[in-house]
């Protein structure tokens, strides 16, 4: 549901009551307007969550236990290939000890195109192009 729709929908809730000559108290719209707030929020959190599908085969996003990949637990700002625990391709440690830090610019491009990005590393081809995705993606993450 999207801004306009909920204006929409308060103008719609509005005229049923001034139709009816009960007027709706500031209470009860506020109650309605929270509701339809909440309702949009837990909807763009599982469309986040949702598009973190593509890496859940291989990654956990906030458990410190690796899989076929590495943990992602606070993975903005770490420095790669260090997760604990986790044997790295030689490529993602080299790249971690010349100062490759996962900030919001390499994780878009690592995430747009693993290989292109890292060479050798042995994340498959994802390759997530759609801006939007990524930019949920990572705010998903830092939430998870
Ligand atoms: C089929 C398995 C697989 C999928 C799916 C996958 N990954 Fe990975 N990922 C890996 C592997 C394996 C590595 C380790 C790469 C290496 O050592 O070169 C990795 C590494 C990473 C790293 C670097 C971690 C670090 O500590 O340096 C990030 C970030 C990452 N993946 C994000 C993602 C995201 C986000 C997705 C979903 C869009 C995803 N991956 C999907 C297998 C996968």
């Amino acid at each position: 549901m999207n801004q306009r729709s909920i204006t929409h929908y308060i103008k719609k809730v509005f005229s049923i009551h001034l139709k009816n000559k009960t007027a709706l108290s500031l209470l009860q719209l506020i109650i309605i307007t929270s509701q339809i707030h909440l309702a949009h929020r837990a909807y763009a959190q599982n469309v986040k969550e949702h598009i973190f599908q593509r890496c859940i085969a291989c990654h956990y996003p906030n458990q410190e236990a690796n899989k076929i990949g590495p943990s992602l637990k606070n993975i903005l700002q770490r420095q790669a290939g260090t997760r604990i625990g986790y044997r790295f391709s030689p490529a993602m440690i080299q790249a971690g000890k010349k100062g490759l830090i996962w900030n919001e610019k390499n994780l878009t491009a690592y995430l747009r195109n693993p290989q292109g990005f890292l060479k050798g590393t042995r994340m498959p081809p994802i390759k997530i192009t759609s801006k939007k995705e990524i930019e949920d993606l990572i705010a998903y993450l830092k939430k998870a």
